[in-house]
């Protein structure tokens, strides 16, 4: 693939636009009608392709750097080359477990998991996605506890599955599915009198991510964090940190929570664990937790899928991935990187640009209306790079590329960056005029 931005054509061939219009009939009558419209109408009328490191092609031959990496799932970039072999020689022998015999990968895993997480974290069980991740950490709190309730922040994104969405702190996707399962309160994030206020002798976990990512990029401080550490232990809850997006190297840590020195009870993982490669969701909890969860059976929670050896596989090689690669290392200079010339070009555009936030590679620029960000992306997809917005808050651009992305890069993205907000603030002054 060339890393040449300049090199994209407009120029389509009758056999690549009878393709895409093919799939985009597919998706109008067998997947989403609305979603085929909203991807045509949002610049994404192209098929993906083939993807390496940093950079995706589409059927029509355009290359694009990838800024969103798959909302985290792409921290190693498109089929990082270890992760791919292992996956290969899982294959080979046998990708999925009988659930009958000892599956070794499942093994190995785990142990790697409960070597790298923070404190007293040791055993783990494996699922296939982030929500299902935190469907199990709700589970294993309210056995380990007795208890029932919920504290979640607003804004707060923790998956779509029942449980999960339960506490996801968005009225536009709770609402239609209510009732949810009962007894979750939203309090703000980082506001560590909120959450004391919000604790009753019912509450089971507070459940909180370290970076809220599709709220809109918020960091908690350290202060919050240790605060929140401290009630749980105060008052008998456990802290269920959902490290999804922010896990394995993303903040610049090999896990969010590193950033403060605060040990949770659980911690989900998904998304990068699955090396860009496999799906793959993962619920870490105490021996103390497990003991009271699966102590009396062992069965109490089971997935058929969850820790297959395709997907375990490529968790394994994943982690030593990003461990001998130093990418925690590079996702702090690459993001210090990002942040300067972010700020900078805050400096010029003060009133398009109102904050610019972020911890290592989970980065968010934040406007004062939502169609910058649509405006913004759409120019940015013209000049070769992908973006998006937080799902939780669409007035934020995130910007979370692949952990392995070089300066070179990074300064590539940042001067497509300033183009795509002066042309963002000059079409709406235009329209406003
Ligand atoms: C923090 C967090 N938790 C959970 C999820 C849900 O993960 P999935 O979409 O794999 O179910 C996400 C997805 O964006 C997330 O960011």
């Amino acid at each position: 693939m060339t890393t040449d931005l300049m090199e994209m054509t407009d120029e389509i061939s009758p056999e690549i636009e009878a393709r895409i219009e093919y799939v985009a009939d597919l998706y109008r009558e067998s997947v989403s009608p609305g979603l085929a419209r909203l991807m045509m109408f949002a610049g994404f009328g192209d098929i993906e392709d083939y993807g390496e490191g940093c950079l995706l092609r589409t059927a029509t031959g355009k290359e694009y750097l990838d800024f969103v990496g798959g909302f985290g799932v792409f921290s190693l970039g498109h089929r990082h080359p270890k992760v791919v072999a292992a996956v290969h020689r899982q294959l080979d022998r046998l990708p999925l477990s009988t659930r009958t015999f000892f599956n070794q990968q499942m093994g190995e895993l785990a142990k790697k998991l409960s070597e790298i997480a923070p404190g007293d974290l040791q055993y783990t069980f494996f699922s296939n996605s982030g929500a299902e991740a935190v469907e199990a950490a709700l589970k294993f709190a309210r056995v380990a506890t007795g208890k029932t309730d919920f504290i979640s922040t607003n804004g707060a994104f923790h998956g779509k599955t029942m449980g999960a969405l339960s506490v996801t702190g968005r009225e536009k996707y709770r609402k239609p599915h209510e009732p949810l399962i009962p007894g979750v309160t939203f309090v703000p994030f980082n506001d560590l009198i909120a959450m004391e206020n919000a604790v009753t002798d019912k509450t089971a976990a507070i459940i909180i991510e370290t970076v809220q990512g599709e709220g809109g990029i918020f960091v908690a401080t350290t202060e919050y964090m240790q605060g929140l550490r401290r009630l749980c232990d105060e008052r008998g809850l456990l802290l269920i940190v959902d490290e999804v997006q922010t896990g394995l190297g993303r903040t610049g840590k090999m896990f969010g929570v590193e950033h403060h020195g605060v040990v949770p009870d659980i911690m989900t993982l998904a998304k990068a664990l699955g090396g860009g490669v496999m799906p793959i969701g993962a619920t870490i909890a105490t021996e103390d937790i497990w003991n009271r969860v699966f102590g009396e059976n062992p069965l109490l929670h089971t997935s058929t899928f969850g820790g297959n050896p395709l997907a375990c596989a490529a968790g394994l090689s994943a982690l030593n991935a990003t461990i001998d690669e130093n990418l925690c290392q590079n996702a702090e200079e690459r993001g210090a990187q990002l942040l300067t010339g972010l700020r900078h070009l805050q400096t010029q555009y003060p009133d398009a640009i109102l904050e610019v936030r972020g911890q290592g590679l989970i980065i968010g620029v934040e406007f004062p209306r939502q169609e910058f960000p649509e405006m913004a992306i759409n120019g940015l997809t013209g000049m070769g790079i992908i973006a998006a917005y937080t799902l939780n808050n669409p007035k934020v651009i995130r910007i979370e590329p692949p952990l392995i992305v070089t300066e070179a890069q990074c300064a590539t993205f940042l001067q497509a960056f300033g183009q795509a907000v002066e042309f963002a603030v000059s079409l709406l002054e235009g329209l406003e005029e």
